[in-house]
């Protein structure tokens, strides 16, 4: 990505969550509290923490996003938030009553650990992000009305550094302490040697950790796109120097996670979340295929 600005990928993910959160048929898909952080979190990204948004700019703020959805990636915005439910799920309901730190990689604009931060009590909360993205998100939140709980920001190049040295940097960081590791929509946009990495890091540590993180699914032509992803999209990530450059065959995952220690618990594709969480008015619904998540933990 490019190291002057925040990343205009995070910006699509959160402007698609809005979209969707205040959109008449699917807004219920949006969880309350996902939805409320979300549109506050908009407020301070891209209004500059603007007391009052008019009717008006929020409409055109709304046919925008809509727009970018058709010419890029049709059904993208409601399948990423399906993606965090799902996270959001598996985290509150099996890890996080077993771990005392999470660590959101790749944070973007996304809210859970703002929200997990200030909702438990005692648990670690460490966000790393490139250092435009995390400086941007800092900037926000200075204009948050919002509890956003004692949560850490760190910043690395990830592709870079390496997670392990990125985390040496961190002092709130307890390399011990069973953890939960997410990266949403990252992988892609790291060297394979580094997704590897990450994955032999949360397998050195604590056995009651685990990672939570989404890949591209390498299609049958060797891409690792969005099956919907029309030219113009990848034209435009290009452009923003935000192309996607690891994916991995579907097939192929679980004998990653096990050359590099873990064990894969869960593996959830676009299809599966549409009929496990969509409800049923709306399981009929167009949503982007091709990335996938997955739930791994220390081999044993
Ligand atoms: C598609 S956004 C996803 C944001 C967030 N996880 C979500 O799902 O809403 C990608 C995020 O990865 C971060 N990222 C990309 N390459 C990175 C790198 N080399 N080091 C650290 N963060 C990186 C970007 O700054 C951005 O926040």
């Amino acid at each position: 990505m490019r190291h002057d600005r925040p990343s205009d990928t995070a910006r699509f993910v959160l402007n698609g969550i809005h979209w969707v959160s205040q959109h008449p048929r699917l807004g219920s898909e949006v969880p309350r509290d996902l939805a409320r952080y979300t549109d506050e979190m908009v407020r301070c990204v891209e209004w500059g923490g603007k007391a009052k948004v008019s009717w008006i700019d929020r409409r055109i703020s709304r046919l925008k996003a809509g727009l970018m959805q058709a010419v890029s990636i049709p059904g993208i915005y409601l399948y990423q938030v399906m993606r965090k439910r799902y996270i959001e799920s598996v985290a509150r309901s099996h890890v996080l009553p077993n771990v005392s730190q999470l660590i959101v990689l790749g944070a973007g604009f996304d809210t859970l650990s703002l929200r997990i931060g200030s909702s438990r009590v005692g648990m670690t909360v460490i966000e790393v992000d490139h250092p435009a993205s995390r400086a941007a998100k800092l900037e926000a939140i200075g204009r948050f009305n919002f509890s956003t709980g004692p949560c850490v920001f760190v910043d690395s190049d990830i592709d870079r550094d390496g997670i392990a040295e990125s985390l040496a940097r961190c002092p709130e960081y307890d390399p011990n302490a069973p953890t939960l590791f997410v990266a949403e929509g990252l992988t892609m946009y790291l060297q394979e040697s580094r997704v590897r990495d990450l994955f032999e890091f949360v397998s050195g540590g604590s056995s009651e950790s685990r990672i939570l993180f989404t890949y591209m699914e390498e299609g049958p032509d060797g891409s690792w796109d969005f099956r919907e992803q029309g030219a113009l999209a990848t034209r435009w990530l290009a452009f923003k120097n935000e192309c996607f450059t690891w994916g991995a065959k579907r097939q192929a995952i679980a004998g990653i996670l096990a050359q590099c220690g873990l064990d894969l618990v869960e593996e959830r594709t676009a299809e599966d979340l549409r009929s496990d969480l969509l409800s049923p008015e709306n399981r009929d619904v167009r949503i982007a295929h091709g990335e996938n998540t997955v739930l791994a933990r220390p081999a044993g």
